[in-house]
């Protein structure tokens, strides 16, 4: 579970006023809001990538200072695609686990039936140079989906993705969602629909469930 107390943010502004909130184990909580409100900041903090917050975040007991990340399988599908041009797809597939030291629990086939599954059906030893726009989100979902992770951090994950392929991506989610706690940001509900338990908005710089 994720405990969020007296969570706020101010960069040289104040974006978030002590919110207070919870995710539950297993959980799919939605995270919406306008752009530019603070969606990914808040998933920064959550993800150990900013911690300039106020109050505290809890993930399973632990605060989550930098102490213990290596604890933690948190995984988390940036906004803005990674992906490293010269290293090949498969390798940018992989790099999750290998960064984090965990052996893959997926063999080469079925990283290959994945992809195939996805429409990924190119050489996957080709560079990551060309993908296109939502090729590279798939690459950077599937980074993500193979580490099974405790904690799935979406930002924005299908947001360059045809209907047809998100429909895809939603059905391996809703197989990770029985052992995952996951946390969307999108802006686009057709995205978590059929999948979320709960949603959570930002209003009036409230974070509010
Ligand atoms: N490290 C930072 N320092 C200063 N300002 C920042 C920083 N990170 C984000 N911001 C600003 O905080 C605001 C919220 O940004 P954030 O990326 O959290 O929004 P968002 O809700 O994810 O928006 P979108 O839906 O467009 O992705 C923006 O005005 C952004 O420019
Ligand atoms: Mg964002």
């Amino acid at each position: 579970m994720i405990e969020i107390k007296n969570f706020s943010i101010s960069y040289d502004f104040e974006l978030i006023k002590p919110s207070s909130c919870r995710f539950e184990r297993n959980k799919y909580t939605a995270l919406v809001g306008d752009s530019g409100i603070g969606k990914t900041s808040i998933l920064k903090a959550i993800g150990f990538l900013y911690d300039g917050f106020e109050g505290s975040i809890i993930i399973n007991g632990r605060s989550n200072d930098k102490k213990s990340i290596s604890r933690e399988n948190i995984a988390y599908c940036f906004q803005d695609s990674v992906i490293y041009p010269t290293m090949s797809i498969y390798d940018n597939i992989l790099i999750g686990a290998k960064c984090k030291g965990i052996k893959c629990k997926y063999n080469n086939e079925e990283i290959n039936a994945l992809c195939n599954y996805l429409d990924l059906k190119f050489d996957l030893n080709q560079e990551g140079l060309n993908l296109s726009g939502g090729e590279k989100q798939k690459v950077n979902f599937l980074r993500a989906y193979i580490l099974e992770p405790d904690i799935l951090i979406l930002d924005e994950p299908m947001s360059a993705m045809d209907r047809g392929s998100k429909i895809k991506v939603k059905k391996l989610l809703m197989e990770l969602k029985k052992k995952s706690t996951i946390i969307h940001v999108s802006h686009d509900d057709f995205e978590y629909e059929g999948l979320v338990d709960k949603k959570m908005k930002i209003i009036n710089k409230f974070l509010v469930s």
